[in-house]
């Protein structure tokens, strides 16, 4: 396509608007002493989250039912379904060795099924099944075990039950909180008749992005996904987690240790996270379809940090400090994906001579009507401290955990669009963690490769394993 260089106006040599912008904006910026608050404050939550399962506390610290991570010898056939955002998947995952070879399909999931009834949202699901089975030939297959990634909380009773707890990242799917959703699965299939399934394991897409990096590397002991929402699990010691208090697996033993899905998206629900959140963090979450749920969640996942950085931008240019004051263009609500937040902040990065290209595009298609070149280096900035605060916030999370788990090597694997595509998150987030663990920790950060789908897969072979020895 034929690059058009629009004429743009040469750059304003006031500085005053910056400095009003960085004054503005100064609450963006998160010292390491907050840091360590939240760190502090997260571990409380998560204690309190251990104890006991009412409803009442924020961070839900759920068991998963999985003690042991692979031993890299699990082989076979599988299915694998993820539910987990816009799209749905159906899987089937052969596991050999250290290959995996899959075959796949995505689906989208339309708003009107997200938000309908839980009914048509499992139809759709078992429709989507029917439809690769019936176009991979792989009628037979249904007897395969399943693994089914539903990453939302879910209490679980094993692992192949659990009730979903609420629902987050714009689902409200009706009747399906408080309902096991393995059962509604089943039932879907059931309507239709044509398809049967074995579900063998429910897990997290946490849980499987731990335990698909597990595979590889078997010090993997916390699982992360920063994506279109945020969310951690990690191996924790039994003898912490007083709710478990007398549990016994199928064999009659009592495992050392489970992973724990913390939901930590939850965090600061209970007010925790009061002392830092933000005017604007406010309206994100009073615009959400779940408000005052899941509000670190809010400052971190790739579903809300674009429409963060718009609603700062937004009152800055109601202020007068953006546009020459004219806000119509980005006070339309969720008009600034955080798509935009990753493709402005390489501006910030790859442009030597700072002209802000990709800046200046998006702004003008946006609707923007007055775009100054300090205009563009003001609206990197603002892009620039929200993606900062999300990683560091990120990184109180994890370096929490490594403080509190306090082994000499851990892997965390960590997987979800941010963290993929966002220019400068992993390095911001790296650095902030070696900045906040104490002792002599080593830790790695491991991009794991498809845990919602190949995770699936050997949760799911560990799980028929069990129930192999079971019989024997
Ligand atoms: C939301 C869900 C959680 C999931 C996370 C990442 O926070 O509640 O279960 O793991 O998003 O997808």
């Amino acid at each position: 396509d034929a690059v058009i260089k629009k004429q743009r106006p040469p750059p304003l040599v006031l500085s005053r608007p910056k400095d009003l912008i960085q004054e503005a904006c100064q609450r963006l910026v998160l010292s390491d002493q907050q840091l360590r608050r939240i760190m502090q404050s997260m571990e409380k939550s998560m204690e309190q989250g251990l104890a006991t399962s009412t409803k009442k506390v924020a961070v839900k610290m759920l068991p998963t039912y999985v003690d042991s991570v692979p031993n890299g010898t699990e082989s076979g056939d599988f299915l694998a379904l993820d539910l987990g955002g816009t799209n749905f998947r159906v899987l089937h995952i052969k596991l050999q060795g250290k290959e995996t070879k899959m075959t796949g399909k995505i689906f989208r999931v339309p708003e009107s099924i997200m938000r309908g009834t839980g009914e048509a949202l499992f139809d759709h699901i078992a429709g989507c099944m029917a439809k690769f089975m019936g176009e991979n030939d792989l009628k037979d297959a249904q007897k395969l075990p399943l693994g089914f990634t539903f990453s939302f909380p879910c209490e679980q009773e094993g692992l192949t039950k659990g009730k979903l707890v609420t629902w987050t990242k714009g689902f409200k799917a009706s009747g399906v909180e408080g309902v096991d959703v393995v059962t509604l699965l089943h039932e879907a299939c059931h309507r239709r008749k044509d398809i049967d399934i074995d579900v063998v394991a429910l897990l997290n897409d946490t849980v499987g992005t731990l335990m698909a990096c597990a595979f590889q590397e078997n010090s993997c002991q916390i699982g992360v996904i920063v994506g279109t929402g945020t969310n951690a699990c990690y191996m924790e010691r039994l003898d912490r987690i007083p709710k478990l208090a007398g549990y016994v697996d199928e064999h009659g033993v009592t495992p050392e240790e489970m992973i724990i899905n913390t939901e930590w998206g939850a965090f600061g629900d209970d007010g925790a996270l009061d002392f830092l959140r933000t005017e604007w963090d406010e309206v994100v979450d009073r615009e959400s379809i779940n408000p005052g749920q899941h509000l670190y969640e809010k400052m971190i996942s790739g579903m809300y940090m674009g429409e963060c950085a718009r609603v700062v931008l937004e009152d800055l240019a109601k202020q007068g400090l953006l546009f020459g004051g004219n806000s119509d263009a980005i006070s339309v609500p969720h008009c600034f994906p955080t798509k935009f937040v990753s493709e402005i902040d390489s501006d910030l990065l790859e442009d030597d001579d700072r002209t802000f290209q990709k800046t200046y595009q998006i702004l003008e298609d946006i609707g923007v009507e007055m775009i100054t070149a300090n205009d563009c280096a003001n609206v990197a900035y603002v892009c620039s401290l929200i993606s900062t605060r999300a990683a560091h916030l990120t990184a109180a999370g994890i370096a929490m955990l490594l403080n509190r788990m306090n082994k000499k090597h851990v892997t965390v694997g960590v997987d979800g669009s941010v963290y993929r595509f966002h220019p400068t998150y992993p390095t911001l987030l790296d650095a902030k963690i070696g900045e906040l663990i104490v002792g002599d920790i080593e830790y790695k950060l491991m991009l794991s490769e498809d845990g919602s789908g190949r995770g699936a897969a050997l949760v799911a072979a560990v799980a028929t394993r069990l129930k192999e020895e079971k019989l024997a």
